[in-house]
């Protein structure tokens, strides 16, 4: 299966532009499946309520999701794509998964990270995973990572593949995904973005490094900080089925739950 990610910079506002870099990006490349980063057509730091109304969409039926839906199709491959969802006057930070048979489902961000409070509410359905070609694959957004839970919990709900979009600020994220692979033998993809935004008297840089690991935490592809561009890896998803380390463990039979809180 080829697994691929898109690192760039979106220009806060311009989903026309964005969604042209990124078909620009992806045109030259053949995979199954591509992850892009969060937030990844509005850009990320939202000043006020009155922008969020303006560029947050309704899943699956918006422009930017019907979108995808199209770019799959013609690709014919899966895309897993960061978005500001609309849902009536309730906003989530959410991921569109497409393929080329058209919407597959929709992740909201469970964890939110600083302002994102102020403009988003929680994600509310919880950690799902997705059949894609012969892969089982569970969506996480940017700073669920913080959290074991949430990779474990796609992990246990048999995800091969954790696709990860992104918009990173602090530096240990991509340390900590290879973690997420060892703990769970699991591939994850991190699709960061790069750049600076300056809105509203605050600034961000974000941290690039996007970043594919395999089982044993080994980086399968990585960025730097500052480039745009697609990479991509072939694996066999099905390996992370197996949980066995050794003849005497097995990283999910082992598992002791009494004793966890
Ligand atoms: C983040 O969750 N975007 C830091």
């Amino acid at each position: 299966m080829l697994l691929s990610y898109i690192q760039f910079k979106p220009i806060f506002g311009d989903i026309r532009k964005n969604l042209a870099a990124i078909t620009k990006l992806l045109a030259p490349v053949k995979t199954d499946l591509v992850v892009l980063p969060e937030l990844c057509t509005t850009g990320y730091l939202f000043s006020n309520k009155r922008e969020i109304r303006a560029l947050a969409e309704p899943l699956p039926d918006g422009e930017t999701a019907r979108f995808f839906i199209e770019l799959s199709r013609q690709k014919n491959t899966h895309i897993i794509a960061g978005i500001a969802e609309r849902d009536g006057n309730v906003f989530y930070n959410s991921a569109v998964i497409t393929g080329p048979e058209g919407y597959i489902g929709t992740y909201r961000k469970v964890h939110l990270y600083a302002e994102e409070k102020k403009w988003f509410k929680p994600g509310n359905k919880g950690f799902d995973v997705y059949k894609i070609k012969s892969a089982r694959v569970g969506v996480m957004i940017c700073f669920d990572w913080i959290f074991p839970e949430s990779a474990r919990t796609l992990a246990l709900k048999g995800a091969d593949i954790i696709a990860h979009p992104s918009n990173l600020v602090l530096p240990w994220c991509q340390s900590a995904m290879r973690v997420r692979s060892i703990e769970n033998r699991i591939f994850t993809v991190t699709a960061n973005r790069i750049g600076r935004e300056t809105r509203g008297g605050k600034s961000l840089k974000f941290t690039g490094k996007s970043q594919m690991t395999g089982m044993r935490g080994e980086i399968l592809a990585q960025s730097g900080n500052s480039q745009s561009e697609i990479k991509t890896v072939s694996i066999n998803p099905q390996k992370a089925r197996n949980k066995s380390l050794n003849s005497f463990n097995d990283l999910f039979e082992d598992r002791r739950t009494k004793l966890y809180m």
